[in-house]
């Protein structure tokens, strides 16, 4: 048997007996050599249903509704403590989709390394405030720190290796853990989302953004590696709940550097859904040079490579996001 036909995740959708479906999606499966008649033909009555790159059957997302009035954000963290996963090339690029779909954006650099801030163009060195003058100085309101992003309808938050030291240093503080909640709470009120893109670790900075946000987003490089620590990811995740953030929801769970051709990708599919079940989104992020060749640009995929695949996906993610916690 070929490698490819694989037993469909169980999943808690009433879909599961679709069981031996083809598989059909927009990344490039290696298909088991099909009988050649079974080439969809429109009219066959039991709808064949189409298994997405994540082993479960495909869902049709919806275009996303007209934009509601610009009111209360929704915030929500990228996280995971494990670098080069994703994180800042998801918080951009869905950040630039969602612009795209008309909603008012805030993205947060909550990094040190400030990726997000010089992936948007932005120089480390020449900037008048960052968010370390917010988190540490009372008089610096937000207004101060928003930057344009350069994509139009999203804002920057920047950040540059400052911020290391408000690590320490907010240590001492009264309410340490509320810092970057209190400090956000004026831009809540006036974009549809706010993307805060964590450092690599589950130190104070992410315990922050974390109590600051209502969701999660948990990129997830396809590769085995990438979950070990996925555990201790969750666990954090359940303590700021339990102690600081009871409203604290995972968003969801994304497949990034995603690559079709290898049995290794589609397996580590396969454990992520077995793990996270529905958490796990239906859009998935493939592995493509285009996303290092937009970040030395200074832009977003979805306008340095506006009809590439890797904006393509991103703007279904986004569709995902909003179909799934924005719009509901
Ligand atoms: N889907 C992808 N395909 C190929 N390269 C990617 C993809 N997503 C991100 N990258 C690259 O991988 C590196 C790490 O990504 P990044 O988003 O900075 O991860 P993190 O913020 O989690 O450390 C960057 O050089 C980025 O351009
Ligand atoms: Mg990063």
């Amino acid at each position: 048997m070929p490698p490819l036909v694989r037993t469909p995740v169980p999943t808690p959708t009433p879909t599961e007996q679709a069981a031996q479906a083809t598989v059909s999606d927009p990344l490039p499966f290696e298909r088991p050599p099909a009988p050649p008649a079974a080439a969809s033909a429109p009219d066959q009555a039991p709808a064949e249903v189409k298994l997405g790159p994540t082993g479960r059957p495909m869902i049709d997302i919806p275009e996303p509704g007209p934009v509601r009035s610009t009111g209360h954000a929704r915030v929500i963290s990228m996280c995971n403590q494990k670098g080069g996963v994703g994180k800042t090339t998801t918080t951009i690029n869905l950040g630039a989709a969602l612009a795209e779909y008309g909603r008012k954006v805030l993205l947060v650099d909550f990094d040190p390394q400030g990726s997000l801030s010089v992936g948007l163009g932005l120089n480390p060195h020449e900037m008048d405030l960052t968010i370390y003058n917010l988190l540490m100085q009372r008089d610096v309101t937000v207004d101060d720190v928003i930057v344009p992003s350069g994509v139009p309808g999203m804002d920057l938050l920047p950040s540059n290796i400052d911020l290391s030291a408000a690590e320490v240093q907010l240590v001492h503080e009264v309410a340490r853990e509320q810092t970057l909640q209190r400090v956000l709470a004026p831009a809540v009120e006036r974009y549809d989302v706010i993307l805060i893109d964590c450092q690599p670790s589950l130190g104070l900075l992410t315990v922050n953004a974390l109590t600051a946000s209502d969701g999660v987003i948990v990129p997830l490089e396809c590769e085995y590696f990438a979950l070990r620590g996925v555990a201790l990811l969750k666990t954090t995740i359940d303590k700021v709940r339990e102690r600081l953030n009871p409203k604290l929801e995972i968003d969801g769970v994304l497949g990034t550097m995603f690559d079709g051709r290898t049995l290794h990708s589609r397996e580590v599919m396969d454990r992520l859904v077995q793990a996270w079940g529905d958490k796990v989104f239906h859009t998935v992020i493939r592995r493509t040079v285009k996303f290092s060749d937009a970040t030395v640009a200074g832009e977003p995929i979805t306008s340095y490579a506006s009809s590439s695949t890797g904006a393509d996906h991103y703007r279904m993610l986004a569709k995902e996001v909003l179909a799934r916690c924005l719009d509901g």
